[in-house]
């Protein structure tokens, strides 16, 4: 059922991509730093144009339960081990897996978690 889930999402990607790859973007990166920062690491960028425009907004906000408000979600690695929200995707197959620890964990020191960079979006390493 997981692998059906990654397969449907991976072939309706090609489509959205082509489809509505020239709209406004929207909602920019978000940041997602709860507990990164006070164990460690730095804060996480999630580009969230990069995601919109490949994935049906259904596939995380409703299949991952990924609630739609900037900062609401508690996310841990042990989730994403499991396959969990970033975990699904994030998983050496559909994209790169979880060992790539700072191309999530890209943000600068103290970065509140919410939205950031209004309606440009600049992906990992650039906040
Ligand atoms: C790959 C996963 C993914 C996809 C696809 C996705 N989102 Fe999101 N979205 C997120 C995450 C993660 C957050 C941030 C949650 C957090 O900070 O806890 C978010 C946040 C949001 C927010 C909150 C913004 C705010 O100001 O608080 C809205 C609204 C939203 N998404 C709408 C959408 C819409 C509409 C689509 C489809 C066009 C979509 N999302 C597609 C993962 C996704
Ligand atoms: C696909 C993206 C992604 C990758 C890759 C990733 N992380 Fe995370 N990590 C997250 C997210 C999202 C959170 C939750 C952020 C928050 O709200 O604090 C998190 C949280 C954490 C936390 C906070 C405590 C906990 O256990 O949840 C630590 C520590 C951490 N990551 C370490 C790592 C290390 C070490 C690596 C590489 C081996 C790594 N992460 C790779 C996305 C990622
Ligand atoms: C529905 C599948 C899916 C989910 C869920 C998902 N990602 Fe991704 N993500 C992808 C794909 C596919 C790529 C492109 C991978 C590639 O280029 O090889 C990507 C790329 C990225 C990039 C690189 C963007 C760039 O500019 O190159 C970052 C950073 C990232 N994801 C972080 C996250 C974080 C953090 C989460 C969870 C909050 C997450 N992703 C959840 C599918 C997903």
């Amino acid at each position: 059922m997981q692998s059906f889930f990654k397969l449907a999402a991976v072939i309706f990607t090609a489509g959205i991509a082509t489809t509505f790859g020239a709209a406004t973007a929207e909602y920019a990166d978000v940041v997602l730093n709860h507990n990164a920062e006070a164990s460690g690491e730095r804060p996480v960028i999630f580009p969230h144009w990069f995601h919109r425009i490949r994935f049906r907004c259904k596939v995380c906000h409703h299949e991952l339960a990924f609630e739609m408000r900037a900062g609401a979600n508690e996310v841990t690695m042990n989730d994403l081990q499991e396959g969990k929200f970033c975990g699904m995707c994030h998983d050496g197959q559909i994209a790169w897996g979880l060992e790539n620890c700072g191309l999530c964990h890209s943000g600068r020191p103290g970065l509140k978690p919410g939205i950031i960079g209004d309606h440009k979006t600049l992906g990992p390493g650039r906040w």
